[in-house]
């Protein structure tokens, strides 16, 4: 039967309706979502103790002088991942002011040891000025430089790996490191759902689209990578934790069961 142009038009109205309400919806939902979410972000950094002393000194400049520090939350979990591991022996990359390298430093204590490198000449001279108010320049080896070249030639057994510089060469960067990783040993990556736009949940900015494929490729890459077992939690700007594997672990339990059966 052939539709009136008033019914045709009446169809088209109500599915640009329909469409218009269910974005809105959608929005709505959207919007909700963020709301919830920073609504558990300000209880849980409400509930979090804040820094003190030179932490709280750091923490503020950077907020004054926009230098990109860990957040809070990140910096409350870096802590407790570097006492429960024990470590003892830390590689950073990307010093800035030295916040997080003071975290770990308390967090390891007397006898702990920071190598971390950073290429801003700025940061450097912030960085050292830092460690020594907090009194640990003796426990911290700061390399100025690029990491992507310095990586090349340093040697190290470290227990835990913190990756916190240029966010489209974390894949390199691990490539560079994962040797002086030892087995049992910690790699933390920092950013790696930069600002939302990794998962999809902000829109791309068109500046960023490399960074934001390089970013994804890297959690493809360490979620698969062997010699890692990976979680992402998506606190602060997202980070990934990687266990690294020893030789035993690296087969799997799976083979390892195979293996046996094939002997029985
Ligand atoms: C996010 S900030 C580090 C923040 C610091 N980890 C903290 O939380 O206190 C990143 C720093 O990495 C440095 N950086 C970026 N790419 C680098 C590279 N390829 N080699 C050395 N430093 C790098 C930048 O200059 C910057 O100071």
């Amino acid at each position: 039967m052939k539709k009136s142009k008033e019914t045709i038009n009446n169809t088209i109205n109500n599915t640009i309706n329909n469409t218009i309400s269910n974005t809105s919806n959608e929005c709505e939902k959207e919007n909700r979502e963020i709301i919830v979410r920073d609504h558990a972000k300000d209880f849980l950094l409400d509930i979090l103790p804040k820094d003190r002393g030179i932490l709280k000194e750091l923490r503020d400049y950077g907020e004054e002088h926009h230098v990109p520090i860990v957040e809070e939350e990140v910096a409350a979990l870096i802590k407790v991942l570097t006492r429960t591991s024990g470590a003892k022996n830390v590689l950073e990359i990307g010093t800035a002011i030295g916040y997080s390298g003071c975290i770990f430093l308390e967090a390891m204590g007397e006898g702990g040891k920071l190598t971390t490198i950073e290429r801003n000449e700025e940061m450097l001279r912030l960085a050292g000025e830092n460690f020594r108010k907090a009194g640990r320049e003796n426990s911290v080896r700061i390399l100025p430089g690029d990491a992507l070249e310095i990586l090349h030639y340093l040697k190290g057994d470290y227990d835990l790996i913190f990756l916190d510089g240029a966010k489209g060469h974390y894949r390199e960067m691990l490539d560079l490191t994962i040797s002086l990783l030892k087995p049992g040993g910690l790699l933390i990556s920092d950013n790696i759902l930069f600002k939302g736009m990794v998962t999809g949940e902000h829109p791309v900015k068109r500046r960023k689209r490399t960074i934001v494929n390089r970013m994804r490729d890297y959690l493809k890459y360490i979620c698969d990578h062997p010699l890692l077992d990976t979680s992402i939690i998506p606190i602060g700007d997202g980070v990934a934790l990687s266990y690294r594997k020893n030789e035993v672990e690296q087969k799997g339990l799976s083979e390892r069961i195979e293996k046996k059966e094939d002997s029985e």
